[in-house]
């Protein structure tokens, strides 16, 4: 029986005994979104707290689809963006709808502090495609943004964080093998507080890729690492430079990798660059 297994928080707890079951019988596979490695870091211990085996791969690898395909259960894993999904994980889901269907679905996403509905964005769209939500849980971890002065936390303080992220992991993969998985931001009142907590005001962020990304030029050395890097195929050497083709999930991942500290997306400084091997 087709499992999928997504990585979020909040939600009543139907799937328990189903999980319980047939646990054994059940293949299981991880795929994920990760910008600068929270969530690949999260998915990656879930994993491992729940189960041993079972490939885990991200969403933009040519794998995904088919690992997606030859599982039962998949633990779904991606960052909240202003209380929404990633556009590059919206249009996952939307452009591979078939591949859902019948699948049962975890969710696991990842946030720097509030999401409300973070797993509920995923699980209504998945719902609709014939997935079976069997639960979410949503987990704090360091915030990626390091060019928004006012996000930035010591590094003592985004340690601690990622240590508790593990131990809340480990002890939700102990909940989901008694049959009892987290409901986290499946319910009504999540709903409500994702869009009045952010939605309304942040509406549209992810709407479409955005044009944010700035190369600064003075800086750039044409490394091309963020070339390497882009999930989205965004960037190019030009002239000996990279510039950017203005369509940009906001991850983070080119920002994070610059040798230079040569990019900025949404502020104008590089104060951090916030990768996961940092805090851990
Ligand atoms: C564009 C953008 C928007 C974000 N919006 C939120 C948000 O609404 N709430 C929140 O708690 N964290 C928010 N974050 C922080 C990330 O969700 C968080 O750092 C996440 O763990 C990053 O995961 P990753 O390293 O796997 O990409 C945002 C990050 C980015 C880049």
């Amino acid at each position: 029986m087709p499992f999928l297994f997504l990585i979020c928080c909040t939600g009543p707890a139907i799937a328990g005994p189903l999980l319980r079951k047939g646990w054994d019988n059940m293949k299981i596979a991880g795929i994920y979104f990760s910008g600068t490695g929270n969530t690949k870091y999260c998915v990656e211990t879930f994993l491992r707290a729940f189960r041993e085996s079972g490939p885990c791969c991200p969403l933009e690898s040519p794998d995904a689809v088919q690992t997606i395909s030859d599982h039962d259960v998949i633990v779904f894993g991606y960052p909240v963006y202003y209380s929404s999904l990633p556009t590059i994980v919206r249009d996952f889901i939307y452009q591979n709808a078939g591949v859902f269907h019948g699948k049962k679905v975890f969710l696991i996403a990842t946030m720097g502090l509030f999401s409300g509905d973070g797993t509920g964005c995923a699980a209504k769209p998945l719902k609709k495609l014939g997935s079976d939500i069997l639960g979410g849980l949503h987990v704090r971890m360091p915030d990626c943004i390091g060019d928004e002065k006012v996000l930035k936390k010591p590094l003592d303080q985004n340690r601690r964080i990622v240590r508790e992220a593990a131990e809340k992991l480990r002890e939700a993969a102990g909940r989901c093998r008694s049959g009892k998985p987290p409901q986290k931001g499946l319910g009504f009142l999540s709903y409500v507080a994702g869009l009045f907590g952010q939605r309304l005001w942040f509406f549209g962020k992810t709407k479409t890729y955005s044009d944010k990304v700035k190369i600064h030029a003075d800086r750039c050395i044409g490394c091309g690492v963020c070339v390497k890097v882009c999930p989205m195929e965004n960037l190019d050497l030009v002239g000996g430079k990279a510039a950017t083709k203005n369509r940009c999930t906001l991850c983070y991942r080119c920002f994070s990798v610059c040798p230079k500290q040569a990019v900025t997306i949404l502020g104008k400084t590089v104060y951090e660059q916030c990768r996961l091997e940092k805090y851990t």
